[in-house]
């Protein structure tokens, strides 16, 4: 079982890794889950992995009545940072309303970590909501 389990991760890595040449990709964060509270995005990174640089990511959320609560996209300077959630040196991204519609984008243009994170409900989204990620896009081989 584990055994196969591993043979089916390395061949979805390896097919990523082939279609990854060419082309950049547009990756909508969550898939039809969208960026929301309580949904798992270490996982989702993890089976989403690896991105590349000049991939595009799309936050797409709804902002709820109570504005408190509207999730948010940040980008946090440091591991320690994203693993306290702590946003005093966080730079806003996306505020309660631009991931609505066709969502809010961010290309990968930089090889070097990408920390993302709601800061909504005081930061209860990122601390509790596991509304957080980290994103290493690798330069594309050609
Ligand atoms: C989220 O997913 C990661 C990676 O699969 C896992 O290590 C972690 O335990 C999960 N967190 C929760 C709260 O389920
Ligand atoms: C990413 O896109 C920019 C602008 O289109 C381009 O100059 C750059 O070479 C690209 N980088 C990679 C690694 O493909
Ligand atoms: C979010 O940002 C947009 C664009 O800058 C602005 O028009 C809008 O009023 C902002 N919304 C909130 C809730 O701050």
């Amino acid at each position: 079982m584990a055994l196969s389990y591993r043979v089916q991760g390395f061949i979805l890595l390896l097919t990523a890794s082939l279609l990854a040449v060419g082309e950049a990709n547009t990756i909508v964060v969550g898939g039809s889950e969208g960026w929301r509270f309580g949904f798992n995005y270490t996982d989702w990174a993890l089976q989403n992995s690896p991105f590349y640089i000049n991939d595009t990511l799309v936050f797409k959320y709804v902002p709820p009545s109570d504005t408190s609560f509207a999730p948010s996209v940040y980008l946090l300077p440091d591991l320690w940072s994203y693993i306290k959630c702590d946003f005093r040196r966080a730079k806003l991204l996306a505020n309660a309303t631009q991931g609505s519609g066709e969502g809010f984008e961010i290309v990968l243009k930089q090889w070097r970590p990408y920390y993302f994170a709601s800061s909504g409900h005081n930061g209860f989204h990122c601390s509790a909501g596991l509304m957080k990620f980290f994103a290493v896009p690798l330069p594309r081989g050609n």
